[in-house]
């Protein structure tokens, strides 16, 4: 059992790592240790007792404690802030009891309960044993008869080890832009990176990585993640002792919960781990995690897929559908998306959506025909939609105004001539799910892309359940709530989740989706670095990559294709306008990519040379078995003479014998990786490497 409850403490211990909690003299329950696993439960040092230094600096303040509150002399940054319906901001909770749930992946509960009033907290904590990754929640309770006012509702308070020079890895980005890797020196103070968006956003992305002098392949790193699709927080403190804090979890930006008596309310779980085999190591096991234990289909490697969106627009029928699906078999695509545009009134952005069944003008047959031609091909086929919107000029605007997110005085602001419709609210979610079960129990569809493209305004509820500024937690139950109901009617279905490229990509939407549409920006150069920071947190399996014709004057076909080719490859390009020699090279690439993909999409990668760093990258996937691998390695544009870099494989056997593709004769494991190779590119030149063990 890796769950050892003793002298006053818990130790959690996954295969390689450690976690544990213990009560302090003073009763306070605090963050004893995290880090590498230790042979026996009596090694991890006991709570910290610190001693007051002055009157300005009590020991409570101190604390590592476990999720402190806003309590006495306490000034580090809080985990949760409650209001009593008398006004009473301040929380003294007492360890009540624990329990532990002893399953394949066992939990650890701890009970906290305010002195005086009837709030009880219970700190949840769920083992993951063969990833090295504790999923952490936290439970509030009101047992009174009044409401308690949540202000703030972390998923967990994280302890790194005492000391104060450590960095802090992040991501940021825009639309467009997404998935840049930030990583600065934490200094005294707060820093903290978030999503005000209402859905995970393209801004930032909640991740984090903390380390010292941790390299992609050696050195530790504490890391986690929010399993959330709405607004999300993750702040780190170095107090001014020296210690290092990170919390994460729910926005409390603009954010309350009414806890009402008998109703509880429990937050997202944040995933945390740590590894002493570098940032690779951190992003291998939750790839693994979120393969294994998220999505919804598993370890299930994705078809080749074409999508008619940068094709077409919105300029769309039954017949130019038929003629691009035509061309898409032909080259070896075994899914075809129909994109935006093929329903009731929509003839551009600016009216339709809401209105989901097939326009009239464009599908008079309904879609029944076009998706027979499709399925005659050989292929299944895939539809568009984009639940959560409505445009003004719609039947569903016109019958139910009030459904939108709206402040009664106030106008409400579009974007992309789009208002959000409030999914918090019962009726819209029952309204979308009778709608998308009525398209998908009519026709044929294997594939649902879930888009969502804008950002949240006027974020008003009028006669909320609860507090109005509930809407944001409310709103993505509310998506969940209505994807997962026809996830279970129509389980063999898979969707995507695409919010203008990657607004929703995290651990939450997972759940319910097997992909994810990572950018809108297909540009190949502008891709690599997309995908690279996008593989920090989520695997090659779940990235949805499309070769289009953005670029195409500039960077060659192949390798657009071979960037693509890094993930679960897809077209979207318009190939009626593709010579022969095009569609040939297409051909030709998703055959090769056929054969590869399973390594790709159910392999560890391994990041050999970073294109946020370097005009010259290169990564390398290798199969569980480790007996078959494949090298991509790009150069952009470099003057020449250039001084290319050498290669180290990563991931072979040492003893065993392997052969690269292009080089004379095999070698060892170790030999590649230890002497490396030299790949001689020319400006926007690409390779794809075959390795096979022999
Ligand atoms: C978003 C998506 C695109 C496409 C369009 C359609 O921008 O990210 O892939 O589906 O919407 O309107």
């Amino acid at each position: 059992m890796p769950i050892h409850a003793a002298n006053s403490g818990w130790v959690l211990e996954t295969s390689q790592t450690a976690y544990a909690i213990g009560l302090n003299a003073a009763g306070l329950l605090a963050q004893r240790y995290w880090g590498a696993r230790l042979p026996y439960p009596g090694d991890y040092p006991d709570p910290l007792n610190p001693v007051e230094r002055t009157s300005f600096d009590s020991s409570a303040h101190m604390t590592p404690e476990e999720y402190p509150g806003y309590s006495a002399l306490r000034f580090t940054d809080p985990a949760f802030l409650v209001s009593f319906s008398d006004g009473v901001r301040d929380v003294v909770l007492i360890y009540k009891d624990y329990s532990v749930i002893d399953t394949a992946k066992p939990e650890l509960i701890l009970r906290l309960q305010d002195a005086h009033y009837p709030l009880t907290i219970e700190l949840h904590y769920r083992l993951h044993e063969a990833y090295d990754l504790i999923e952490r929640w936290v439970t509030f309770e009101n047992s009174g008869e009044t409401p308690v006012l949540i202000k703030r509702a972390f998923s967990a308070k994280l302890t790194l080890p005492q000391g104060d020079h450590y960095f802090l890895s992040h991501m940021y980005g825009r639309h467009l832009d997404e998935y840049h890797i930030q990583k600065e020196p934490l200094v005294p103070g707060l820093k903290h990176v978030e999503s005000r968006r209402l859905t995970t956003s393209h801004h930032s992305a909640p991740w984090f990585a903390a380390s010292q002098n941790a390299q992609e392949f050696s050195g530790e790193v504490w890391f986690g993640t929010l399993a959330w699709s709405g607004n999300w927080k993750i702040s780190a403190e170095v107090t001014e002792f020296a210690s290092t804090r990170i919390s994460i979890g729910l926005n409390d930006w603009d954010f309350a919960w009414k806890l009402m008596p008998g109703q509880p309310f429990t937050t997202p779980a944040a995933v945390i781990g740590y590894t002493q085999d570098g940032f690779h190591a951190a992003s291998r096991t939750l790839h693994d995690y979120v393969r294994n234990e998220l999505l919804p289909h598993g370890p299930q490697p994705h078809k080749v897929l074409y999508n008619s969106w940068e094709a077409t627009l919105f300029n769309i029928d039954e017949a130019s559908q038929a003629e691009l699906a035509e061309i898409a078999a032909r080259i070896g695509a075994e899914l075809f998306v129909m994109d935006d545009g093929w329903f009731h009134g929509r003839l551009s952005d600016n009216a339709g959506l809401g209105d989901w069944w097939p326009d009239e003008v464009k599908f008079p047959r309904g879609l029944g025909g076009l998706i027979q031609k499709v399925n005659d091909l050989g292929m299944e086929f895939g539809l568009w939609v984009e639940p959560e919107m409505v445009n003004p000029n719609s039947d569903l605007y016109r019958t139910h105004p009030e459904w939108v997110i709206h402040f009664p005085t106030r106008a409400r602001t579009e974007a992309r001539q789009q208002l959000i419709l409030n999914f918090g609210r019962p009726e819209v979610q029952n309204y979308m799910i009778a709608v998308l079960d009525k398209i998908l129990r009519e026709n044929n569809i294997a594939f649902v892309k879930w888009d969502m493209n804008r950002n949240v305004s006027e974020p008003g509820w009028e006669n909320a359940p609860g507090d109005p500024r509930e809407l944001w937690v409310r709103y993505v139950y509310g998506v969940y709530r209505v994807w997962s109901t026809l996830r279970e009617r129509f389980p063999r279905v898979i969707w995507q989740s695409c919010s203008g490229g990657g607004g929703r990509a995290d651990f939450g939407i997972l759940r319910l989706a097997d992909q994810i549409w990572i950018s809108d920006n297909t540009e190949a150069i502008a891709r690599l670095s997309i995908q690279e920071g996008f593989s920090q947190f989520l695997p090659a399996i779940t990235m949805e990559a499309w070769v289009t014709d953005w670029g195409r004057d500039l960077v060659p076909l192949e390798f657009r294709f071979h960037v693509s080719m890094c993930g679960s490859l897809g077209v979207g390009g318009n190939l009626l306008e593709w010579s022969p020699a095009e569609r040939d090279l297409a051909a030709r690439c998703i055959q090769l990519y056929k054969e590869i993909r399973s390594i790709i999409q159910l392999g560890d990668q391994y990041r050999l040379i970073s294109p946020q760093k370097s005009e010259f990258s290169a990564l390398m996937y290798v199969n569980k078995e480790k007996t078959r691998g494949v090298l991509f390695v790009f150069r952009v544009v470099m003057p020449d003479p250039a001084n290319l870099p050498v290669i180290y494989l990563k991931g072979l056997q040492p003893e065993a014998l392997y052969r690269v593709e292009g080089f004379d004769r095999p070698r060892s494991g170790k030999a590649w990786m230890e002497a490396g190779i030299k790949i001689e590119l020319k400006n926007l030149q690409s390779k794809v490497l075959k390795i096979e063990q022999i």
